[in-house]
């Protein structure tokens, strides 16, 4: 193993080279390094400055996450960025990659700072549930001003080199290695008689009103604390000497060291480059896709292909006739209109993308030379059996073939076909443009080099890919119809859809259950409900209340009314007094006397609800880890990430209370609340979700 900061010396010049792939994290190994460095270089004769610079991809990318948790190890981060800082001699950080964290920090205790015009830098922590704590709070305020550095401490976002100039974060760019841009630099400042420069002694920056940005960032953080605690770290800087405010710093950093916050968005850190490293996958190389086509261009369709296009594959799109193929380009034109409005996209590429890249069709024949086709038709077992019977008949050997069902069986579809090892599911979330999350799913005979295809074509897309087994409605789906039918429940026993909408989102989720089935359309659950309605079990207790509206047209946001009402231009809708009227006469039908909920009720069982089903689906094998769910739930249901995930927030409640509330809710529905094998299983052995997730490696 090499050391993790390697020492060179360069005529009067230092080099303190670290070396820590993949990312130069600053593990212990790290931190001793460059204290030990930097006293050789001032024990070292004639040195007069050093340079900091990262081997390989990237300067510093942070603390290392994974001593998070565990007992800090001296020498701490910010003791190293005062040492560095308090060196007699001139230190240079030159960086590239991306300098985040306490990477940012050690350059912020450099005496200058010097960028490659590609390095991306920033402060990324509130992501972690943490803030800044190596006195990033400390020293950015007194670089670029409060507002700046709040904005940039709370949003966590990236700067690039010219912006972080601007800043004054950094004092240079320059084209070339880091090393060479780093010499130069120092031999510039050498030359030009340059001092030593502390950031820690300019004077502390002017202060604001803080209480008011305490709330506005509370309130825009949805429950999160760590964008908050960020503000209050900011008025320390203002308000206390550089070594106290330091202290704040630390006492707010170890604060949200211990939280559950903390602890979920680090699962959710990790998780989300687990997800999509399937250990089957190992060594299967994907098959090469250049060309896709999209059959159907609706709502999912356009967004598929919008999606591929941005990724720079063509796409041919296939429609019933050609004024439904023209709809389909307004749509996808559409889809493109807000990045080409924002300046994102330019005419010509939005041109290109749209007219050269894209190709409409209503012809089958026009397809039989792409490498992949996504079908997003009608959710018809019948119209989906037929399409998939010509892309069999039209489509090239090794051609592989997905459909972007929400429920049908994919096995099924697969059988329709003489070729169902290419089959698979590619189930994008709407707008597929936008939304991260592919479920993808990996039926009976899909051939592992088609599922390696469609992980590969989801990181060109940019999505987080999560395998599914087939089963009515994959991962995100099936689950969210057994939660949304504990809702259906409390609604029926007295709660109101506005209060549980409202205590789930003061839980975090981004919209309430009612809400969201406002803006997908209450024509979906209502065309279900008269599906399912033929082979439901008596002991089901669905409520018909919704029929009667959806009966006379109002189908939510889409048709201005459901359970709320929609104003014209609002995306917000008020409650629907019909609604109650409509709920308050079915429970008198039914001889339902109304209770009251707590809204710490309706989080318990609407939760309970929830694992209780993703229990179910890792046991059967339809999710392969506790974290496949957490990360389809992150990506596409809106769940709260400091939470880290429906699992991840069950083993923080502890697995023995929520396998008794299920017991106990089971008293009065037998039927409903049937608890997981796995749950009473994990219960039994004393352990957690996460304990399978590191099982599996
Ligand atoms: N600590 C430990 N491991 C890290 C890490 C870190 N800070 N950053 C990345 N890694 C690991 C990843 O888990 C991944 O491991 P794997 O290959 O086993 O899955 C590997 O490094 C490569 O990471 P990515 O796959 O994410 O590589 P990318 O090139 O896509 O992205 C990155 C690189 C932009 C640096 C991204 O990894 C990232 O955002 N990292 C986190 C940066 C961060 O949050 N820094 C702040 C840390 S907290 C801190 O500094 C506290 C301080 O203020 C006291
Ligand atoms: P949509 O009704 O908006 O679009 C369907 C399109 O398919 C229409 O433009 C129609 O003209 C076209 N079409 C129908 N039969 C065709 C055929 N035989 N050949 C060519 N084109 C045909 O429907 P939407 O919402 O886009 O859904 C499509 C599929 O995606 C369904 O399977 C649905 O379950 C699934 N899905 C829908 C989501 C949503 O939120 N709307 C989310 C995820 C999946």
């Amino acid at each position: 193993m090499p050391e993790a900061i390697a020492y060179e010396r360069q005529g009067d010049i230092a080099i303190l080279k670290a070396q820590n792939p993949p990312v130069n994290a600053l593990g212990l190994d790290m931190r001793k390094g460059l204290v030990d460095g930097i006293a050789r270089a001032e024990a070292d004769d004639g040195v007069k400055a050093v340079l900091i610079y990262g081997d390989g991809r990237t300067y510093f990318a942070g603390a290392d996450i994974r001593e998070f948790g565990k007992t800090p190890q001296e020498p701490y981060l910010p003791d190293v960025c005062n040492r560095i800082e308090a060196s007699p001699l001139i230190v240079v950080s030159a960086m590239h990659g991306t300098a985040l964290g306490g990477g940012l920090e050690i350059a912020l205790s450099s005496h200058y700072r010097i960028a490659v015009p590609s390095a991306r830098m920033g402060l990324p922590e509130v992501h972690l549930g943490l803030i800044p704590g190596a006195t990033g709070t400390q020293r950015l305020p007194r670089l670029t001003g409060v507002e700046k550095a709040i904005e940039v401490i709370t949003s966590g976002r990236q700067i690039g080199a010219k912006e972080a100039q601007s800043l004054g974060i950094i004092d240079r760019v320059a084209e070339g290695e880091p090393r060479e841009i780093g010499l130069a630099y120092v031999q510039d400042l050498l030359d030009s008689g340059a001092e030593r420069r502390a950031v820690s002694e300019l004077p502390a920056p002017q202060p604001i009103d803080f209480d008011a940005a305490y709330e506005a960032t509370l309130k825009k953080s949805r429950g999160q604390l760590s964008p908050a605690y960020g503000v209050r770290a900011v008025q320390a800087a203002c308000e206390l000497p550089f070594a106290e405010g330091v202290a704040e710093e630390r006492r707010l950093f170890m604060e949200l060291m211990g939280t559950d916050q903390r602890q979920g968005m680090i699962h959710a850190f990790f998780s989300e480059r687990a997800v999509g490293k399937l250990p089957e996958l190992d060594g299967v190389d994907p098959r090469p896709i250049n060309a896709i086509a999209v059959i159907g261009g609706g709502t999912m369709g356009a967004g598929i292909a919008t999606s591929a296009l941005l990724a720079g594959l063509p796409v041919v799109l296939l429609e019933m006739t050609p004024e439904a193929a023209e709809a389909a380009r307004k749509r996808i034109e559409g889809n493109l209109g807000g990045a080409l409005k924002r300046g994102k996209l330019s005419q010509e590429k939005f041109d290109a993308l749209t007219q050269t890249a894209l190709t409409l069709t209503t012809s089958y024949d026009d397809l039989k030379d792409v490498d992949l086709v996504i079908e997003a038709v009608f959710e018809e077992m019948g119209v989906k059996k037929k399409v998939f019977a010509e892309l069999d008949r039209v489509c090239k050997p090794g051609a592989v073939l997905a459909s972007n069902t929400s429920y049908l069986d994919v096995d099924e579809i697969a059988a329709s076909t003489t070729r169902p090892g290419d089959v698979l599911g590619l189930h994008f979330f709407s707008p597929a443009h936008v939304m991260k999350l592919l479920e993808i799913v990996d039926a009976d005979k899909t051939a592992p080099e088609v599922l390696a295809t469609g992980f590969a074509l989801g990181k060109r897309m940019g999505k987080i890919s999560v395998r599914a087994g087939v089963c009515d409605g994959f991962i995100g789906n099936r689950i969210l119809k057994t939660y949304r039918t504990a809702a259906d429940h409390m609604v029926l026993d007295g709660a109101s859809p506005y209060q549980i909408d409202k205590a789930l989102t003061d839980f975090g989720f981004a919209m309430g259950p009612y809400a969201v089935a406002d803006l997908a359309g209450l024509d979906i659950g209502w065309a279900t409900r008269k599906r399912l309605a033929p082979t439901r079990d008596p002991r089901e207790r669905v409520p018909s209340y919704m029929d009667k509206l959806c009966e006379d047209g109002h189908f939510g946001q889409k048709t201005g009314k459901g359970y709320y009402i929609y104003e014209a231009g609002k995306r917000a809708g008020v409650p629907n007094p019909e609604v109650t009227k409509l709920i308050e006469a079915e429970r008198a039908e039914l001889g339902l006397s109304p209770r009251d909920f707590t809204d710490d009720e309706i989080i318990r069982r609407y939760m309970a609800a929830m694992v209780n089903e993703a229990a179910k689906v890792v046991g059967e094998g339809i999710a392969r880890r506790p974290l496949d769910v957490d990360m389809v739930k992150l990506f596409g249901y809106g769940f709260p990430r400091y939470r880290g995930g429906p699992l991840k927030w069950a083993d923080l409640q502890g697995l023995p209370a929520l396998l008794d509330d299920i017991k106990s809710y089971a008293r009065e529905d037998e039927y409903f609340w049937q608890p997981a094998p796995l749950l009473e299983q994990l219960v039994a052995e004393g352990k957690t979700f996460d304990d399978l997730n590191k099982a599996a490696g």
